[in-house]
């Protein structure tokens, strides 16, 4: 039986669009049952309707700081497409403790760093300001703690000296469509085991390839 899985987002939706992408094939141990947005105006919307997935909007707004009245609201749509695991995609809302312990080990979320480095609001500009030479995207497991949590996997790019933080952006970001999926997979196929702080992978094979950055000439 496919795992169910709901997808939330906030805005552009390029890795929503590439765990859809990668749901579509027959073998994969996952489907996704909806997205949802908690804003109405989120481009990847669009995409995913056009996809043929279903969407649901709860705007965030109105409930304020009232997080647990937005969870109450979330709780019951995810009851309704009977959703046994969620992928954070861009979701830019802070979820209470007791969501969070509720869904721990079938939460996930993606940053575009390798975290425990530079979690938070723009960690781009972090990396370069921390003049890092790699930089890279994380997939993990959703603790109460923002951009922390068991870690899944994780893809390194290097840094060039000559990097904007959109430069950057744009080139973690396909390492970012790479993990997700293969996270989810994992998830879904029972592969995946929590001990404490860590994730650990059944069968799971460290690459031996080294990353190195810059490489002298
Ligand atoms: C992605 O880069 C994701 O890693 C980041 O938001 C972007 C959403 O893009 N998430 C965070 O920063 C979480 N703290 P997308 O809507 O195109 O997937």
């Amino acid at each position: 039986m496919k795992r169910r899985v709901a997808i939330l987002i906030s805005g552009r939706g390029s890795n929503m669009a590439a765990l859809i992408e990668a749901a579509s094939a027959g073998d994969f141990p996952a489907e996704i049952a909806v997205v949802i947005s908690n804003r109405a105006d989120a481009a990847g919307l669009e995409r995913a309707k056009a996809s043929g997935i279903a969407i649901e909007i709860i705007e965030s707004k109105p409930f304020g700081k009232d997080r647990a009245a937005f969870e109450t609201t979330l709780e019951a749509k995810l009851g309704q497409y009977r959703i046994d695991l969620i992928c954070l995609g861009g979701f830019m809302r802070l979820f209470t403790a007791e969501f969070v312990q509720r869904w721990y080990g079938r939460m996930l979320n993606i940053h575009p760093s390798l975290l425990p480095s530079f979690p938070g609001l723009d960690p781009h500009g972090q990396a370069l300001k921390a003049g890092v030479k790699i930089s890279g995207a994380t997939v993990h497991f959703v603790i109460p703690e923002t951009d922390a949590g068991p870690i899944v996997i994780q893809g390194a790019v290097p840094v060039r000296d000559d990097d904007t933080a959109e430069a950057l952006s744009q080139r973690i970001l396909t390492v970012e469509h790479r993990i997700y999926p293969e996270a989810l997979r994992l998830l879904a196929s029972g592969r995946l085991r929590l001990e404490g702080e860590h994730c650990r992978i059944a069968g799971g094979a460290a690459s031996s390839d080294p990353l190195i950055s810059p490489l002298a000439k």
